[in-house]
């Protein structure tokens, strides 16, 4: 089910028709945060196209996104894996006879499960990685020449993780590092052609399957610990990605947007069970 409907459009910040005749490709689209993203740029006037392994959730979802707006047109293209990335030369070339034009790109798609160091094995790692930091460079690669003909712009999706050590996310936040260092170097390398590089960074999001695994049953709300006392929705992220591609965005780029309520700057939320939690973990049998 959608999470936006047209009182994005009546009772926001932006213009309807923002994104007329706009072309945006999303992976990972099908998921909790990318879907609302998506589903604002449909709803201000763009076509899209997202990307997922199931192709029947992805098809669905695009089905629903399409509902949004009459006239819109949004492509679901299922059995696309991101560490593929002749899968994802072809979703593009798909993208473009169907719809003529990439101009937007969000490489979303990411793995995550909280794992120590200890249990995580080597293959576990390599496979966030993969995902993470391979796909979204995977992402750019088949969608450059699109995004070098129309001077497009690129969005990652990031994490506030790696501003700090945050046990049992050292694959995530590995891999979120690199994203970072991906689009600033793009910003530069791809500037002069006239594309724009920038990471958008959540914080805890409400609703979707990190959180839930994140908070432990009983515990105290984590919405406490927030600055700005509520957890982040998935529309504050919707909010956040429509700047960044609309032109008043146009001189911004090599950028990370933190949309997390100020949260990061707390530091760890591991409270009173740290150090007891990592020491029973990392004195277990090693994993390889
Ligand atoms: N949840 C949070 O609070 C939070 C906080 C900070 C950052 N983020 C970031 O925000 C983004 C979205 O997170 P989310 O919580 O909305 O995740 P989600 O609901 O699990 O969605 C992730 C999507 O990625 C797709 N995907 C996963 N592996 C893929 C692969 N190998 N190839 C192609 N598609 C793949 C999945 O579709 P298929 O299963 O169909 O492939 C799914 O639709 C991620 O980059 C995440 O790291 C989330």
């Amino acid at each position: 089910m959608s999470t936006l409907d047209q009182s994005f459009v009546k009772n926001s910040s932006w213009k309807p028709d923002l994104f007329k005749g706009k072309v945006v490709f999303v992976t990972g689209g099908a998921g909790t945060i990318c879907r609302v993203q998506t589903e604002a740029l449909v709803l201000l006037g763009a076509n899209a196209a997202i990307l997922g392994r199931n192709a029947e959730k992805t098809k669905k979802a695009a089905a629903e996104i399409q509902a949004l707006r009459p006239g819109s047109t949004v492509l679901g293209l299922g059995n696309i894996d991101v560490r593929d990335v002749n899968a994802l030369v072809g979703a593009a070339k798909e993208t473009v006879d169907k719809l003529g034009r990439i101009d937007f790109v969000i490489a979303g798609a990411a793995g995550n499960f909280l794992s120590d160091f200890n249990h995580l094995s080597s293959n576990a790692f390599k496979s966030v990685i993969s995902i993470d930091l391979l796909g979204s460079y995977n992402t750019v690669k088949a969608t450059f020449e699109q995004l070098r003909k129309n001077k497009g712009a690129i969005l990652f999706v990031s994490a506030t993780l790696h501003y700090y050590g945050v046990p049992f996310q050292s694959h995530v936040g590995a891999a979120k590092a690199g994203i970072d260092a991906l689009s600033n170097a793009l910003a530069v390398e791809l500037g002069p052609l006239g594309i724009r590089s920038n990471c958008i960074a959540p914080g805890m999001i409400d609703g979707t399957e990190g959180m839930a695994r994140l908070t432990p049953p009983g515990s105290e709300p984590l919405e406490r610990k927030v600055p700005l006392q509520r957890l982040g929705k998935t529309r504050d992220i919707a909010e956040a990605t429509v700047y960044l591609f609309s032109p008043a965005a146009e001189y911004v780029s090599g950028t990370i947007q933190v949309v997390d309520g100020a949260a990061w700057h707390i530091g760890g939320l591991m409270g009173s069970m740290y150090p007891g939690a990592v020491i029973k973990q990392g004195n277990d049998t090693p994993k390889l």
